[in-house]
């Protein structure tokens, strides 16, 4: 479904990203774990067209998608939660939804009653501003506004970041029906040990480079991981 092929990501003269290559294929949940700084962000900003690479190819369903624009992937189906949840804080909590949806043209009651059935606390506040919502509530909101859009792959970006461990359950339990519902999930995680557990496959970057790949069990019982990501 998602083929990056050699990536390598500068910021002015810092290089980011070095000859990254992954892939996902549809129906997986792939995880994409690293320390701070690693190139996470900016791999999935990379992806979703925020930022271009100098080298090599991102294909995307068969589509070579390294020059677009980034406002047309989402109609393509390619969906980003990015870091930091960015909803519109000054609108309601239905306004946001139906500006995700609004990429088909037209947001159905069904859709939002979808969102609302796994959301509750987001149909109890509808009307409420997004600026005013906890933390946990905005990322429950940036993730069903990605979901309004029917997205083929959805790439989150730490969506467990500053909350607490029972929502972080939650966002966990949440990506885990999604995918069960047919959902392509490629995630960022810091919380290396949930992201492993989730994951068919797994990605390591280090400095901006790919050191290790394999099933999320088999990084979970890799000796370097386990030191480095899961505290000995
Ligand atoms: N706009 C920018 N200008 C200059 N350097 C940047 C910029 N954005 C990111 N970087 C640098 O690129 C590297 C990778 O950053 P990135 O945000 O991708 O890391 P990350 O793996 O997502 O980290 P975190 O877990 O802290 O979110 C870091 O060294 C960072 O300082
Ligand atoms: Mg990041």
């Amino acid at each position: 479904m998602l083929k990056a092929e050699n990536l390598n990501v500068y910021y002015g003269k810092i290089h980011a990203l070095k000859d990254v290559s992954f892939e996902v294929h549809e129906g997986e949940i792939v995880a994409l774990i690293g320390a701070n700084g690693a190139g996470k962000s900016t791999t999935l900003k990379t992806i979703s067209g925020i930022l271009h690479s100098k080298t090599g190819k991102i294909e995307f369903m068969g589509e070579d998608i390294s020059h677009i624009e980034s406002y047309k992937l989402l109609p393509k189906g390619l969906a980003h939660v990015p870091e930091g949840r960015r909803i519109f804080l000054q609108m309601t909590v239905e306004e946001n939804l139906e500006m995700g949806g609004y990429i088909n043209k037209r947001v159905t009651d069904e859709d939002l009653e979808n969102v609302y059935s796994r959301f509750p606390r987001l149909k109890e506040r509808r009307s409420q501003i997004a600026g005013t919502l906890s933390g946990g509530e905005q990322q429950m909101l940036a993730m069903s506004r990605a979901l309004m859009s029917h997205p083929k792959l959805l790439m989150l970006d730490e969506p467990s970041m500053g909350l607490a461990p029972i929502l972080v359950e939650q966002i966990f339990d949440i990506i885990r029906e999604l995918h069960e519902a047919g959902s392509t999930i490629l995630l960022v995680e810091q919380n290396a040990e949930m992201a492993l557990q989730i994951a068919g496959r797994a990605y390591v970057l280090e400095s901006g480079r790919i050191t290790l790949t394999g099933t999320g069990h088999e990084l979970m019982e890799s000796d370097s991981i386990k030191k480095a990501y899961l505290g000995g």
